[in-house]
């Protein structure tokens, strides 16, 4: 009495018919932009996921293969699953290539158990203690900050109306703010290593999610062919290892157990002690361990935020109503000379309504990450068997008409009442929900905060005139990331 479903195809199962993935895709369609316009709204998995819901309900069975996967739609479906069901629900599946390239270690996709628990309590307190102290978070923030700033105009006048692609402004502040935190060291953008490593990793989800590498998950042995992508593929996981091993080696060599510099020399301290009670090994307090969270720290920090900001400018530049009424709300709690600080938040509610109305939008995790049925659980009134993947649809969440009004119009002021205070909704989750909920939610909310406030209070970006349709729908992949798109700016 599984979930009912679309009918699946031998051998294939569904995976053909309705999840055609982009590397598929660009087998058949040659020319980049073709594939780029193609791999974009009707095709987008979020949104086909979603329409199914009005066909078999918002619980409902597809295969990939063989593999059983229950796709959750709405949010009392998700909750209940999620919230109400944590020891059943909340486990990771194991897929080929990720595993390969995990070895399920680390925190996104290690097992739901006591390691998995260990370091992650570990890992929450520690981004607390470094990043979210206000005193560390924001002097990064504010010169990651500078940097964007002096560079961007330059860039701008230089292309005289053509506009500027934000991205490697965006992701460099971005990632200097894990880097920190975890590495104990900025990078200027221009940093040769620094960029190489973060173009490795970008390089490396590209190929694990839109490319034949993805076959891997079929036939394992793949991983091992010596040319093409697979080749690529483990020459960029060398790199990265080398990378990181030898800053973990540097942390070694000059750790000072009284005065821990950052995440990596917590958790040598940690490991040390834990090694004196010999429970190490068994708390997964190993350096191989270590290793593979400041990977998970990268992959699921990096992305998620910046495509959030650059969503947040898209979304700015189309609304320019919206935008202008953010400003206005800056100007008058701030004026134009003081940096934003976190303790600004809870004073500018138009402003945090409308970072909010943008994440309701976009949903840049739109499928959150897979889960798996650790035991065969009976659940809405169906048998969810041991091994099922669960995919909690988050987009169809924030796309719901029963919960949002008019859901698919671009509007901030659904999160104020009427005295224009900040509203709290329950169904607003972005980050998911229950055990795995996402581990970095804090300190992803103060970086957008921050840096989405000093973006609206320097600048006042539209897009240049002539530009390329837009699809509001996005790019598929580890993150729904926008369609690429250039702004013109303008210092205020
Ligand atoms: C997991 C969203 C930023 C670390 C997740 C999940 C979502 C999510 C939806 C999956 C929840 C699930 O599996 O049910 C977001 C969004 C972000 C963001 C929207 C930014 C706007 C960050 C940052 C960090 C982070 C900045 C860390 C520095 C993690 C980790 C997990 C996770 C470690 C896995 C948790 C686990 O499996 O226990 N995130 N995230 N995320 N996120 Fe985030």
């Amino acid at each position: 009495n599984i979930p009912p479903g679309p009918k699946p195809l031998p051998v294939v199962g569904n995976f053909g018919s309705l999840l055609v993935p982009p590397f598929i895709l660009r087998l058949f369609v040659q020319k980049a932009e073709e594939y780029e316009k193609k791999r974009t709204s009707p095709l987008s998995p979020q949104v086909g996921l979603t329409q199914l819901s009005k066909i078999y309900g918002n619980i409902y069975s597809l295969f990939v293969g063989s593999q059983l996967v229950v796709v959750l739609n709405g949010y009392e479906l998700i909750r209940d699953a999620l919230s109400n069901h944590p020891e059943a629900f909340s486990d990771r599946p194991d897929i080929p290539l990720v595993t390969i390239l995990t070895k399920r270690k680390g925190i996104v996709f290690a097992p739901y158990g006591p390691i998995w628990r260990k370091q992650r309590k570990f890992c929450h307190t520690t981004l607390r203690n470094f990043g979210l102290g206000k005193l560390s978070l924001e002097p990064c923030i504010h010169e990651g900050f500078a940097m964007v700033k002096a560079e961007l105009l330059k860039q701008n006048k230089e292309a005289g109306g053509q506009g500027v692609d934000l991205t490697p402004f965006i992701s460099n502040a971005v990632s200097n703010v894990i880097s920190s935190i975890s590495l104990g060291q900025r990078f200027h953008h221009q940093d040769k290593e620094f960029c190489t490593q973060l173009n490795h990793m970008s390089h490396g989800l590209e190929i694990s999610m839109n490319s034949a590498a993805m076959l891997i998950n079929i036939f394992p042995w793949l991983y091992y062919v010596p040319f093409g992508v697979f080749k690529q593929l483990r020459q960029v996981e060398r790199d990265i290892t080398a990378f990181l091993k030898k800053i973990i080696a540097r942390h070694r060599a000059t750790l000072d157990p009284e005065n821990p510099r950052d995440l990596i020399d917590m958790y040598l301290v940690e490991m040390l002690s834990q090694q004196k009670t010999g429970g190490s090994e068994e708390g997964g307090f190993t350096e191989d361990y270590l290793f593979f969270i400041i990977g998970d720290l990268f992959i699921a920090g990096t992305d998620t935020t910046t495509n959030s900001i650059l969503w947040m400018v898209l979304y700015m530049c189309l609304h320019p109503d919206v935008q202008e009424k953010v400003q206005r709300e800056i100007d008058a709690v701030l004026g134009r000379g003081r940096l934003p600080s976190l303790t600004d938040k809870g004073t500018l509610p138009y402003t945090e309504a409308t970072i909010m109305e943008v994440q309701r939008m976009a949903v840049v995790v739109p499928l959150a990450i897979p889960h798996m049925a650790s035991k065969t659980t009976e659940f809405q009134g169906y048998t969810i068997p041991k091994g099922t993947i669960i995919i909690p649809n988050l987009w169809s969440v924030h796309r719901d008409p029963s919960v949002w009004e008019n859901p698919d119009d671009f509007n901030p002021s659904r999160f104020l009442d009427e005295q224009g205070q900040l509203l709290r909704k329950e169904y607003f989750i972005p980050f998911g929900i229950g055990r795995r909920v996402c581990m970095g939610e804090q300190l992803a909310k103060m970086e957008i905060f921050l840096m989405f406030t000093s973006l609206m209070q320097a600048f006042t970006f539209r897009l240049p005139k002539e530009h390329p349709p837009l699809s509001m729908h996005g790019r598929f992949g580890l993150t729904l990331a926008p369609c690429r798109f250039r702004v013109c700016v303008t210092p205020r």
